[in-house]
């Protein structure tokens, strides 16, 4: 594995330099479906052997020809709405693979998703578990669900991307926790798989999860002893990919992230274990290519103005993400400036990185925003009446 991740380093920024000067339009996302394969091969060959499934969770990149990519290569698929289970259906993910969370699901989505037979429903509150029942009796169905459970671990993310404390909306809390796994178990209309986690995104450190595996074993021995059994215990995503060295490290460490949770769980024979990757599967996969429409110099600054602002790729101004920016256009012996990269739109917020390292840049170059293959396009919005990126797709294999 590690001979053709290192032949395909360089294999890939040619290839991509070269697809990518041919495309005028600027600024547009270009996907690399060899790594995304690759990555997708890679998740097979460490979970294999495993009583498991991985759902790849749609939210990160809902981009047509992404989904279906992944479908065919046989991963479920996790959604968050009507749109989305649609969306998964139309690229061909099986509706027994699909796992459907999220806090506020509306009437006509629970009964989109029923109707659908979808695997399961992820739960999150009481009120919601009511509602599921009265429609599943109406239409004559059971739901499958599983309860998603607040565990109180904190991922050590950003606060607007950890899920898993207490003073967050998500699941139920640990002290909340029999009282409706009693509440599903006595509705009529629903059949109780098992549980669910998810405690946040850009998890890089396996603390977290190992903590996480010691409470999903406290609760399946808890509720063993009470003789009920979970057939599904679904652990969430959250892996993160490295942002400062996507070249270096193009797959994540999957061994690491699987061998943790096959470490770490005692599951039962007869109990499946459920993951919901986003960010893992198709971050590093994307770039946004953009071109430098001004330099705009001022005694104390440098700036480099892109045709691609935070409607393109929000994450820098809505999470201070930062991502690697490479200049294309320029020869490698250039020598370096510092300087702030900027977007068009009329926010002081629409800022790509600040005093960054830069080859001496200049008007119509092209420049190429890393690891954006997550959260980036389907993230990005028309504000200021901006058309949308387009998305462009290479292949190096
Ligand atoms: N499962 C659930 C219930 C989730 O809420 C999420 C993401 C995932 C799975 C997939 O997480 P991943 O493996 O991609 O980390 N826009 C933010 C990330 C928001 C994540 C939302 N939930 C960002 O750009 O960093």
């Amino acid at each position: 594995m590690n001979d053709s991740k290192d032949s395909y380093n360089t294999l890939t920024y040619n290839r991509f330099t070269k697809e990518v000067l041919q495309c005028a339009r600027t600024p547009f996302y270009c996907y690399d479906l060899g790594l995304l394969h690759a990555t997708v091969l890679e998740i097979k060959r460490q979970t294999a052997g495993m009583n498991c499934i991985v759902h790849y969770a749609l939210k990160a990149n809902e981009n047509k020809r992404i989904i279906s990519e992944i479908a065919r290569m046989g991963l479920g698929a996790d959604l968050v709405s009507g749109g989305e289970i649609q969306a998964a259906i139309d690229a061909g993910y099986n509706p027994q693979d699909m796992s459907y969370s999220g806090v506020g699901k509306t009437d006509w989505e629970i009964r989109l998703g029923l109707e659908l037979e979808l695997g399961c429903f992820n739960v999150e509150s009481s009120a919601e578990l009511e509602v599921i029942n009265q429609i599943a009796g109406e239409m004559g169905r059971q739901a499958r669900i599983a309860i998603r459970v607040n565990p109180d671990i904190d991922a050590h993310t950003h606060r607007y991307i950890t899920t898993g404390t207490a003073d967050n909306k998500f699941g139920i809390t640990l002290d909340m926790l029999p009282q409706v796994v009693r509440q599903a178990i006595d509705l009529p209309h629903i059949q109780l798989l098992g549980l669910h986690f998810h405690i946040g995104s850009q998890i890089t450190a396996m603390r977290p999860y190992q903590m996480l595996c010691d409470t999903v074993n406290q609760l399946i021995d808890e509720y063993e002893n009470e003789g009920i059994r979970f057939e599904q215990i679904n652990v969430g995503g959250g892996l993160g990919i490295n942002y400062e060295q996507p070249d270096e490290q193009p797959i994540p460490n999957f061994e690491q992230y699987f061998g943790t949770f096959r470490k770490g769980l005692k599951l039962r024979p007869y109990q499946r274990l459920h993951f919901e990757l986003g960010r893992a599967i198709v971050g590093q996969c994307g770039t946004l290519i953009t071109r430098v429409t001004y330099v705009k110099e001022s005694r104390a600054k440098r700036f480099v103005i892109l045709d691609a602002g935070m409607n393109d790729l929000v994450r820098p101004a809505l999470y201070g993400a930062c991502h690697k920016i490479q200049n294309l256009s320029a020869p490698d012996d250039l020598p370096m400036a510092r300087c702030d990269v900027v977007g068009p739109v009329c926010e002081s917020s629409d800022v790509f990185a600040q005093d960054y390292p830069l080859p001496i840049t200049r008007r119509g170059n092209l420049i190429a925003i890393r690891s954006a293959g997550a959260y980036g396009e389907s993230m990005a919005s028309s504000y200021n009446m901006r058309p949308l990126p387009q998305a462009v797709f290479f292949n190096h294999l």
